[in-house]
């Protein structure tokens, strides 16, 4: 049997006192309680704090409930080898990366290739030499103590990162809630400015609701993609805002304008596509074409600009049949609604006059969907 006794004679009291006092926790692991008492007075007087284990279980159980800075342990004991608590440690998230040095008698190479495998940080002979075993524990402190450490920052970043997080989660948040309250308002506002028009003239929200419907359903039907479509519905209402600007006397009268009170009246696209030119935003520039060419007509005879054909922006020239058509088919003050084969008629014959004569057709081809509309925004 080796010898598992300190040997005295190579702890001299002479020995050099490190430069440095390390500071750390060491569990000490050995059945002898001698070992145990001669290794912890020499450990306290260089500053550590050092707690004991006498078998594997314990010291287990103290490495997991403490945070130890090296383990000192003793290769033959009773019950769990040494080996097996170094396993066991290294197999817990505890203790993996708490350095384990083997205190052993045994010098074969074999143990150590085993004891490497098994997480072994470094070995210690008995009888230790007390300047190696200082020296090689204030390796392991050290190295456990800068591990713990680049924990800590890590742990530190993640926190800081994670705030981080959650700040850019709630601006983002807030952010969305934001825009979504101004689409709102945007479309609010869009309507409501339509809506100021329409007490100007006999022009109800349903012939509006309509007639921005039907924009869409063209649109879609001439090939247009649903996110202009769709800008194609929200802006044509404000069609007529214009109208704002025609006094009383004509934009009120009940009967036939004169030639001088209809030049006026037809000012209402110029007036209109001035109210909402000049924005930045793609719907207003959209709304202003509109309300600048709905009265243009494809053989050139329309207002404000008397534009020809395709020179007609397609949004015009959309918006000129479904507001006709709506026109047509809708009750007024001074005329009853036309029956839809009359409208459709009208519709025809101004094909390649009034209106494109493609829209026209695409129009007519989808009167399907074209009267679930109208059925769908019946006047109240
Ligand atoms: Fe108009
Ligand atoms: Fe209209």
């Amino acid at each position: 049997m080796p010898d598992h006794r300190v040997s005295l004679e190579v702890l001299p009291m002479e020995a050099p006192v490190l430069e440095l006092m390390p500071t750390g926790r060491i569990l000490l692991v050995d059945d002898e309680a001698g070992v145990r008492r001669v290794l912890e007075r020499l450990l306290n007087a260089e500053g550590y704090e050092v707690l004991q284990a006498v078998d594997g279980e314990q010291a287990l159980t103290i490495a997991w409930a403490h945070s130890i800075d090296t383990i000192l342990l003793d290769m033959r004991m009773p019950g769990m080898s040494g080996l097996d608590v170094c396993r066991r440690l290294r197999s817990d998230p505890r203790t993996t990366h708490t350095p384990v040095v083997f205190l052993t008698g045994l010098d074969d190479r074999g143990f150590k290739r085993e004891a490497l495998q098994a997480g072994a940080t470094d070995f210690l002979g008995k009888p230790f030499d007390k300047v190696e075993l200082l020296a090689r524990l204030r390796n392991t402190v050290r190295v456990k103590l800068y591990h713990d450490n680049l924990d800590r920052e890590r742990s530190d970043l993640r926190h800081v990162v994670q705030r981080s997080m959650q700040d850019l989660d709630t601006a983002t948040a807030r952010l969305e809630r934001l825009q979504s309250e101004l689409e709102v308002a945007r479309h609010e506002t869009i309507e409501r400015l339509a809506r100021a028009a329409e007490y100007r003239d006999d022009e109800t929200a349903a012939h509006l609701h309509r007639m921005s419907h039907y924009c869409h359903l063209l649109a879609r039907s001439a090939g247009l993609d649903e996110y202009t479509a769709e800008a194609l519905r929200i802006a044509s209402p404000m069609h007529d805002v214009g109208k704002i600007g025609i006094p009383d006397h004509i934009l009120l009268k009940p009967g036939r304008l004169t030639g001088d009170e209809f030049t006026v009246m037809k000012q209402h696209a110029e007036i209109g596509y001035r109210i909402l030119c000049d924005s930045n935003s793609q719907l207003m520039k959209l709304a202003a074409s509109i309300a600048h060419t709905h009265h243009e007509k494809w053989n050139g005879s329309g207002y404000p600009r008397a534009l020809h054909g395709e020179a007609i922006p397609i949004e015009g020239r959309i918006a000129a049949i479904a507001d006709v058509f709506d026109a047509l088919t809708s009750n007024r003050p001074y005329k009853l609604a036309w029956s839809i084969d009359d409208a459709l008629d009208y519709m025809r014959t101004g094909r390649g006059q009034h209106f494109d004569p493609n829209l026209v057709d695409l129009f007519i081809d989808s009167l399907d969907a074209v009267l679930q509309i109208r059925d769908r925004f019946q006047e109240t």
